[in-house]
């Protein structure tokens, strides 16, 4: 219970990464409030740990839309009356190289990766600021630096979210708020499976590339990721900010 009581909001917590964070959050006795826009997935989620005696609640919110960044902190610090943690989750993937990338599809990744951490993190402050105390963690990724290159604007989104988390983690711990970033190597989350489907790739076909592709030859799970965001919230870590906890079996972009 290296969590017990604290109030955490957690972006994109209806699948994948964010769902595996939300569970582990729960069960080291956080209070989470998590956010999506799928209700379906999100609801089941939250009754899931309901049936548990685990708290959590879910909140319908478009991360790449400020109102909904804002609405989504205020649901956390209603929740209970402060908010101890965020973690800037949510985040999309498409596979496009620079001469591809098209002002909608650019405009919805940095929408998505970049405007919505930012203003998240914005509200967030407003709050933690007053409480002098905050943990704030950023999922980002081994493509931040350079990238694939048909992964254009989302190695560059990584990047901006890269350098948010040193922005804050140097000019705010001066108020108790530390900021941190977990590197995710690869994990086959529900985005992952369903970007191969349309490449008209099934699991089994994406399994056969940790070999390949990972040192260790595993891939990562949401909930070694989770482990790592569970350190940065906790007060084990009340010292620690601006730091980098990679989770990738030894896997490295360029
Ligand atoms: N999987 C990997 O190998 C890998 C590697 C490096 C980094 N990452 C990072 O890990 C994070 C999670 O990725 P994942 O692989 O778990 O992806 P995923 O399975 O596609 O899940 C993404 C989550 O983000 C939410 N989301 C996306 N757009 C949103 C929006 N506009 N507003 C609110 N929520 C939104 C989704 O919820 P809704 O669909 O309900 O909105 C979903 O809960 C991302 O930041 C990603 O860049 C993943």
């Amino acid at each position: 219970m290296r969590l017990q009581n604290k109030i955490i909001a957690v972006t994109g917590g209806t699948k994948g990464i964010g769902a595996g964070i939300v569970r582990i959050l729960a069960g080291e006795g956080a209070f989470v409030v998590f956010s999506g826009r799928s209700k379906t997935e999100g609801e089941s989620l939250a009754a899931e740990l309901k049936r548990k005696n685990q708290k959590a609640g879910f909140f319908q919110a478009d991360i790449s839309k400020v109102k909904d960044c804002f609405a989504f902190i205020e649901k956390a610090v209603e929740s209970g009356g402060r908010i101890d943690g965020l973690v800037n989750n949510a985040g999309i993937f498409p596979t496009f190289s620079l001469p591809d990338t098209n002002e909608d599809l650019y405009n919805q990744v940095m929408s998505t990766n970049v405007k919505g951490p930012f203003f998240a993190i914005q509200r967030a402050l407003k709050y933690m600021n007053e409480q002098k105390k905050g943990s704030i963690v950023n999922i980002g990724s081994t493509h931040w630096r350079v990238g694939p290159k048909d992964m254009s604007a989302y190695s560059i989104s990584k990047g901006a979210l890269r350098t948010l988390t040193e922005h804050v983690a140097l000019h705010y711990i001066g108020n108790g708020v530390r900021c941190n970033w977990v590197t995710v190597g690869w994990v086959i989350s529900d985005g992952e499976i369903e970007k191969f489907k349309k490449m008209g790739k099934d699991r089994a076909w994406i399994e056969g590339l940790a070999a390949e592709h990972i040192p260790s030859g595993i891939f990562q799970t949401p909930e070694d990721i989770a482990h790592a965001c569970v350190f940065f919230l906790s007060d084990e870590s009340s010292q620690v900010t601006g730091a980098d906890i990679t989770v990738t079996g030894g896997f490295h972009s360029p």
